[in-house]
């Protein structure tokens, strides 16, 4: 059975594999810290193993544009910017100020500040105001998981061909295979579906920290 290939992972094959993984470096290392000061929305974080992840798709993809929409306290926004492509950018989309006060400090530290464009308002209305030809080489969704179809809609037309689209959470704790009525992890399941059944991408649902979906986005010919 295909499913014996998958290794349940203890807390020592965890440790494992973040030994054997891209390490985070010292500014990421003081960013953990310092989210995790806020307590129990400190959760929201990416994992170091999926920062790692991040960071080997962006340098692989070396997007000239790229898009995160929920960048919280910028640990994952960090790990995106070093892939960026010479006089690359990177969008981050997000509604608090508070939580990007502490992303916007890390960035400067890094070195990447001057390479990152914040905008502080609902993800939406800042995508829906970016022009609207394929321009986008890479983009990150991990903001309000009802908000994921419309960010979605919003991002796949605005994708260069064979640009590399990545959500988060897509597993949410398991719950998106059986979800209860009404629960978040239905809308992650919608999300999920929505996906699926989008001749545009041709996506791979991961079982990486909370589930990670990547999905490449067709060429005109090859739709
Ligand atoms: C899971 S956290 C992002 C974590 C981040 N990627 C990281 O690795 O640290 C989700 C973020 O989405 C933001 N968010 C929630 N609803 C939003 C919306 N409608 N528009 C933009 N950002 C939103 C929240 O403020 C929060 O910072």
């Amino acid at each position: 059975m295909a499913f014996a290939k998958q290794v349940q992972v203890t807390e020592e094959i965890y440790d494992y594999v973040l030994d054997h993984s891209l390490a985070p470096d010292a500014v990421q290392r003081a960013l953990v810290d310092k989210t995790r000061a806020l307590g129990r929305s400190a959760g929201m974080q990416v994992p170091a193993e999926q920062g790692a992840l991040l960071t080997l798709l962006a340098g692989v993809v070396r997007p000239k544009v790229a898009v995160e929409v929920g960048t919280f306290t910028g640990y994952s926004a960090l790990c995106i910017a070093k892939g960026l492509a010479d006089g690359g950018r990177l969008l981050c989309c997000d509604v608090s100020e508070e939580w990007t006060a502490l992303a916007l400090d890390a960035w400067r530290e890094a070195g990447v500040a001057d390479r990152i464009d914040l905008r502080i308002a609902p993800a939406l209305e800042t995508l829906d105001a970016l022009p609207s030809h394929p321009h986008i080489d890479l983009a990150f969704i991990d903001a309000d998981k009802a908000g994921y179809i419309s960010y979605w809609e919003a991002l796949v037309p605005r994708m260069r061909p064979h640009g590399l689209l990545i959500a988060d959470n897509v597993l949410y704790g398991g719950e998106a295979v059986d979800p209860a009525p009404g629960s978040t992890a239905e809308a992650v399941h919608a999300f999920n579906e929505h996906v699926k059944a989008d001749p545009r991408v041709e996506p791979v649902l991961l079982p990486v920290a909370d589930g990670i979906t990547l999905a490449r986005v067709k060429a005109l010919n090859e739709l």
